[in-house]
């Protein structure tokens, strides 16, 4: 289905749960968010319905946020009924990875295509620093366990922070031996008034990419290595907004996204849902429709009604206008 841009909408991405195992920084209060209660938050069945619905009218690929998705029970039936699902194509998440050493063989039985794996930091004291409560090892376990068992493309998310002073070099390193693909993105100073106010990070914060790109590269000079060079056809499977390269003869790629320093909302592909049943047609933007009630009370064409309805209220771009009402840890990234 095309927007009002005339830009093609199939990806669909879904948050099962505001809930999370870590607490970061910059997604939460140290308290944690004032959870959905149980009725607010979708069903699983709700949910199956919400995609066989958007599958007719042209959502192909779907990703599963959160909160932390695996700490949604039912995960793993959900991935098995909708990578079932006619028009579905790719059943894609973005987790913590913390439960992956646990659950990646019945989420890879059950359909899930691929991973994208959320780590901010190689140093053991800033992970436990960044996510309050969570233990770096444990994180790399879930990427290992994520290799192991075959999903690919297996790809990091580091959320780059000025104020971190994280390894970039060391990062990016991590592409080379494994196919692993790591990205950069740009801290989004999002959820002002969600009480994220943890971290006092913000727009000085954004490490734009190009700098970014031209510091790993000084940094990969000093230490004998080649310097990166644009992935062609390494590029992994994706339909994301990361721009990728790659270090010469490396197995995986380094990606950068920059939804600050490159606008990439002329080629923007996504709705996006809360855990609460909420349309959001654009990340930056707190305007949300209702398909829960939809869901609920309406039925299919109702639920179509709506759908198409966000469809028609995607903003062409964000104009640097951030949504603030909510957390990146309720609307799934
Ligand atoms: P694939 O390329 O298909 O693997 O997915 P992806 O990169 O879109 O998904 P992921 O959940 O890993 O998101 C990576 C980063 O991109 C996160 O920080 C997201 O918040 C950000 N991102 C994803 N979609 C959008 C978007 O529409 N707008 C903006 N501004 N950022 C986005
Ligand atoms: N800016 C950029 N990325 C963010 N993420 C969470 N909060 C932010 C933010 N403020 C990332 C997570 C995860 C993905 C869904 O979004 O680290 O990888
Ligand atoms: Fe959880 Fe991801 Fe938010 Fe960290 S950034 S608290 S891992 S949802």
């Amino acid at each position: 289905m095309k927007d009002a841009h005339g830009r093609t909408i199939d990806y669909l991405r879904l948050s099962l749960t505001d809930r999370c195992n870590f607490r970061c920084i910059y997604c939460m209060p140290a308290e944690g968010v004032a959870q959905m209660s149980h009725d607010e938050i979708l069903r699983i069945e709700e949910i199956e319905e919400l995609v066989r619905i958007a599958a007719g009218i042209g959502i192909k690929n779907v990703r599963l946020t959160g909160g932390e998705p695996l700490v949604r029970k039912g995960v793993v039936e959900l991935v098995r009924s909708i990578t079932a699902m006619p028009g579905i194509e790719n059943v894609s998440m973005t987790t913590n990875g913390v439960l992956l050493p646990q659950m990646v063989d019945d989420l890879k039985a059950a359909g899930l295509s691929r991973v994208n794996i959320s780590l901010d930091t190689l140093d053991a004291d800033q992970f436990r620093m960044v996510t309050r409560c969570g233990n770096l090892d444990d994180a790399l376990a879930g990427i290992d366990a994520a290799l192991a068992a075959g999903l690919n493309p297996v790809k990091v998310n580091a959320v780059t922070v000025k104020s971190l002073d994280q390894d970039f070099l060391a990062f990016a390193r991590l592409s080379v031996d494994r196919p692993l693909h790591v990205r950069f993105i740009e801290y989004m100073p999002v959820g002002d008034s969600a009480g994220i106010d943890g971290c006092g990070w913000g727009k000085k914060d954004v490490i734009p990419s190009e700098e970014l790109f031209d510091l790993i590269n000084e940094r990969a000079a000093a230490a004998g290595m080649p310097a990166l060079v644009p992935a062609g056809g390494s590029r992994p499977v994706g339909w994301g907004p990361a721009r990728y390269f790659q270090f010469p003869g490396a197995q995986g790629t380094v990606g950068f996204i920059s939804p600050l320093s490159r606008h990439f909302c002329s080629e923007c592909n996504r709705l996006r849902m809360t855990a609460d049943g909420k349309i959001r047609p654009c990340l930056f933007s707190d305007e949300e429709f209702d398909v829960r009630a939809a869901l609920r009370d309406g039925g299919e064409d109702a639920v179509r009604a709506v759908l198409m309805e966000a469809l028609g209220a995607k903003p062409d771009e964000h104009h640097d206008r951030v949504g603030t009402e909510r957390g990146m840890s309720q609307i799934g990234g």
